[in-house]
């Protein structure tokens, strides 16, 4: 690094080369700029590998979006300079840690800040999916004659029903919070149980998986995508819940078998699903397309304009105090 530049608090000696792989919100970028020499991609959609692994080539560090998949190529191709990847996300299964580790390479995420958006619109696949509100819009698109009925598009109601969580980390927790107001019970599995006062706070009882897919009146993922939870849920998992049940995922795609999935749904062994992540994204299994009980929307669960502007400039802050030598202020867990 060369010359040097102050960002807050934070002096950066040195000017660094920070590649970015998408274009940001500004105010992230501003950030970076005042710390180091800018690299960046101005697409908003995923770039072409090549063009990914030109970009980073000689970076110090390197913000990511969640479809960059960072691995020993990447790492490789960036060079022995390379000291932090911060990927804009919270979930980072798209990043080789190891093998970051390995390089002395620092990962970091942006847990938090997108919370409350993920939230929302995990409530808002919930109503959609319960109350069939993708469906009625469709119908009303389509101009097919309706009139009101006491039978026509009835959904089922959220009050007095139980909403199993699984993985009650930040977002889970803000779900929760927020299924309460609707009146829902609420119960959580996790491999580790949550702290104590969040558990009473919420009101949530941990359960072993296999009770709470039997119980859950909806079942909604929010844990990581690892080894273990790949296909967590699967056609024995969806047998194994109420006909009357439905299943949101808002987390990552391939924690659920997306094919299984299209085969319950349509055959009615659970009633609902709401998706906003899929299993070979931005693919979706086929099958799922032409049903129309479920509500698939295009991975917005921190899609609002505040959100991402505090995940950029909370993964810019990471960038640069790892770069400074102060430290990641988020970083993930190996
Ligand atoms: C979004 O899916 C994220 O992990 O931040």
């Amino acid at each position: 690094m060369t010359g040097s530049g102050s960002v807050g608090s934070v002096t950066v000696h040195g000017a660094p080369t920070i590649a970015i792989s998408n274009r940001l919100p500004e105010p992230a970028i501003e950030v970076l700029r005042a710390a180091g020499k800018v690299r960046m991609d101005e697409r908003a959609e995923a770039i072409p590998r090549e063009d990914l692994l030109e970009l980073v080539a000689g970076a110090d560090a390197i913000l990511t979006l969640l479809h960059d998949r960072v691995d020993e190529e990447l790492l490789e191709a960036a060079g022995a300079q390379l000291r932090c990847v911060a990927n804009v996300a919270v979930g980072y299964d798209n990043v080789d840690v190891a093998a970051a580790a390995a390089r002395g390479v620092v990962v970091t995420n942006t847990p938090g800040v997108l919370d409350d958006a993920t939230a929302d619109l995990t409530l808002a696949l919930i109503l959609a999916a319960t109350r069939r509100v993708a469906e009625g819009d469709r119908l009303v698109r389509a101009g097919r004659p309706w009139t009101w009925g006491m039978s026509f598009m009835l959904g089922s109601d959220l009050r007095g029903k139980l909403l199993g969580i699984v993985g009650l980390g930040g977002i889970g927790s803000k779900v929760a919070e927020r299924a309460r107001a609707f009146g829902m019970e609420v119960a959580y599995h996790s491999r580790r149980p949550a702290p104590e006062d969040v558990v009473a706070e919420l009101g949530a009882e941990w359960m072993p998986l296999e009770r709470l897919l039997a119980e859950a009146d909806v079942l909604s993922l929010h844990c990581p995508l690892t080894p273990e939870t790949h296909h967590l849920i699967g056609a024995a998992e969806i047998a194994a819940m109420k006909p009357s049940a439905v299943l949101i995922n808002a987390a990552r795609g391939p924690i659920v078998d997306e094919r299984a999935l299209a085969e319950a749904l349509a055959a009615g062994r659970i009633a609902a699903a709401g998706l906003d992540v899929y299993e070979h994204e931005p693919r979706v299994e086929p099958g799922l397309l032409e049903l129309e009980n479920v509500v698939l929307v295009p991975h917005l669960g921190s899609a609002t304009v505040e959100t991402r502007t505090a995940m950029a400039e909370l993964a810019a802050r990471n960038a640069i105090s790892v770069l400074s030598g102060q430290g990641p202020l988020t970083p993930v867990s190996s």
